[in-house]
């Protein structure tokens, strides 16, 4: 729950600034526009890390390839393939280690997590996906990392999506939130094993990415 005085040392009245904090469950807020300002440094390092570690469609254990494009960085990195889901610190696609997480991810992750209420979070790995038009991410919960005490922070970039977020329970309704670029979702605490997803992307354009969303999921996996 947000209390003012995380806001006391900001110079913006304290309700502008709540005013840009939604609270969507306990433990889980949306923290609009958070990282609009810093995308253009967000994206030059994104590149860096791309062009080590591609953009690849994965395959699911049941063996269905995945609709968003993913690839990592960090000192773990998620991967799905015929045998499971999992965190490796080798990226199978290159068989090196993982791009190294980007400073700027790790601050723009920390501040959001602070302004949600979380201290203290030291992400170790970030799953980046990218989604096109007509591509979705089905209902899952976040639960490879090996404790949930910390938060999920999730940067989107570029192109708007719905963002479906649910209960503990998979057949708990789901609440639709619009996520625009530089829209930060933080969940943790009781909301940490909430279903969530997204909802196949509607055809835009994006002054920066073009005809592309980019997600940014910072975690502790290990
Ligand atoms: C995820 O759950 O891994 C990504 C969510 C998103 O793209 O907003
Ligand atoms: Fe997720």
């Amino acid at each position: 729950m947000m209390t003012m005085d995380l806001f006391d040392d900001l110079d913006a009245p304290a309700w502008a600034i709540e005013s840009r904090l939604e609270q969507l469950a306990p433990g889980a807020v949306v923290l609009r526009g958070f990282a609009t300002a810093n995308a253009i440094t967000l994206l030059a390092d994104l590149n860096r890390v791309i062009a080590d570690a591609p953009f690849r469609h994965m395959v699911t254990p049941g063996g269905f390839r995945m609709s968003a494009a993913m690839t990592n960085c960090g000192a773990l990195g998620w991967v799905t393939d015929r045998t499971g889901y999992r965190y490796d610190a080798i990226d199978p696609e290159t068989g090196r280690d993982w791009p190294p997480m980007p400073e700027s991810f790790l601050r723009v992750a920390q501040d959001a997590a602070v302004r949600a209420g979380f201290e203290d979070f030291e992400p170790d790995a970030c799953l980046i996906n990218r989604y096109e038009p007509a591509t979705r991410l089905s209902l899952h919960q976040d639960r490879n990392e090996r404790d949930f005490t910390a938060p999920i922070v999730s940067v989107s970039l570029g192109i708007p999506a719905v963002f479906l977020f649910g209960g503990l329970n998979r057949a708990d309704k789901s609440r639709r939130v619009p996520l625009a670029h530089g829209d930060v979702v933080v969940w943790g605490g009781p909301a940490r094993l909430r279903y969530h997803g997204v909802l196949p992307l509607k055809e835009a354009s994006h002054a920066m990415l073009g005809r592309q969303r980019i997600n940014l999921t910072l975690r502790r996996a290990g």
